[in-house]
């Protein structure tokens, strides 16, 4: 297959975990026979400081042209700290969601078994949690009217939806409920919020198209709870853009890192694929970084693409990681090993698949591995 992928680093760490799904993804062309063209655009506080756009126009014109965006992370520190700036990384991203109408970000959270231990919480209770979040994309509160007074005393933010942005991404969260264990739970506020309103109207009707999938309502206030008690009995969640954004954090805490998790944010025309991480801008070029993130984003680019035995490929790769314990020192305490070192470790074993997983403990163990 010939795909043209756009790469977009972004800030902090980002540049560096995208490189190495770019190198895991090089060993997927390699042993699968497939060509992948990458091209690479700025975003965020880096195209701020070429020339004071976040989103320049050749990024999204690139952006457009390509069969899928795999992207890094956007944040700067400097921004972070000085909420008056008027031009902010996070405004590419956001207008790039908007401009290639990627209103969908699918973020799956399952625990890694051999991980388990790396949660803050208890290992009897995340055992066997696997759900899925629907998080809607390019509507809310995020996109709302913003204002602040004259005498920069009060805003506002207005949190807007229609029957349209709802039922669309609801579709997507049912199918998906159908093909998994047949439950899909709304999160909202609806005992507050004229739009959780809304959204419980449309949703409602919209579930008697699906009776088999079982649904159900919960308030955030409720799942936040319910996720650090009982996280297994979430199978697809479905909710609005800013909930969203705070439960999918929320989620890859309760399995165990940041770094291990992997967002598809889709359209109807275009695709993107990144990390749910932030750009973590204290650890930028110190080759510290967790990759897995990244390169578990490649996964989810190679399925949506029907490329199975390929993302298989990835994900067994990444699960021989954490077998030999070749990982970041986010995991497990014991992790010793760097960015690159992880990535490459990897895309070596993409190409050389074969391997049994359970040899050569002891060398790896060493740090002696003779597979890079
Ligand atoms: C995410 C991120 C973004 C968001 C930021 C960087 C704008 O936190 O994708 O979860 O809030 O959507
Ligand atoms: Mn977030």
């Amino acid at each position: 297959m010939n795909l043209k992928i756009a790469l977009l680093g972004g800030d902090g760490i980002g540049p560096e975990v995208l490189a190495q799904a770019v190198k895991c993804l090089r060993a997927i062309e390699e042993t699968f026979n497939h060509q992948f063209t990458y091209k690479e655009a700025p975003v965020g506080a880096v195209a701020i400081s070429n020339d004071g756009k976040a989103l320049p126009k050749e990024t999204l014109q690139l952006c457009k042209d390509s069969d899928a965006v795999l992207f890094g992370a956007i944040g700067e520190l400097e921004y972070d700290n000085n909420p008056e700036a008027r031009i902010r990384p996070e405004q590419g991203l956001l207008k790039l969601r908007k401009e290639l109408g990627l209103f969908a970000s699918i973020r799956p959270v399952k625990v890694f078994p051999i991980l388990a231990k790396n949660s803050v919480l208890p290992e009897k209770i995340i055992t066997g949690t696997d759900f899925v979040i629907y998080r809607e994309l390019t509507g809310g509160i995020y996109y709302g009217e913003k204002t602040l007074s004259e005498d920069g005393t009060v805003a506002s933010d207005l949190c807007e939806y229609s029957e349209k942005e709802i039922s669309r991404i609801a579709h997507l969260a049912f199918k998906a409920a159908k093909k998994r264990r047949g439950r899909l739970t709304l999160v909202d506020k609806a005992n507050v919020l004229e739009t959780s309103r809304l959204w419980r109207k449309v949703v409602t009707e919209i579930s008697d198209s699906y009776p088999e999938v079982h649904f159900e309502c919960l308030f955030i206030d409720n799942i936040v709870v319910q996720l650090m008690t009982n996280p297994t009995q979430f199978d697809v969640i479905l909710t609005e853009n800013m909930f969203g954004d705070i439960l999918t954090s929320q989620g890859s805490v309760v399995i165990g890192s940041m770094g291990l998790l992997p967002s598809a944010s889709v359209g109807n025309e275009n695709a993107m694929f990144s990390p749910f991480h932030g750009s973590y801008p204290q650890a930028k070029g110190k080759n510290i970084a967790n990759p897995v993130a990244s390169i578990f984003s490649t996964v989810l680019m190679l399925q949506h693409f029907g490329l199975y035995e390929e993302a298989n490929a990835v994900a067994a790769a990444i699960q021989k990681s954490f077998i030999k314990k070749v990982t970041t020192t986010d995991i497990l305490g014991s992790g010793k090993y760097g960015t690159d070192y992880v990535g490459d470790f990897i895309a070596a074993n993409i190409v050389d698949a074969d391997e049994d997983p359970n040899i050569n403990d002891e060398n790896i163990g060493l740090g002696r591995s003779t597979i890079i």
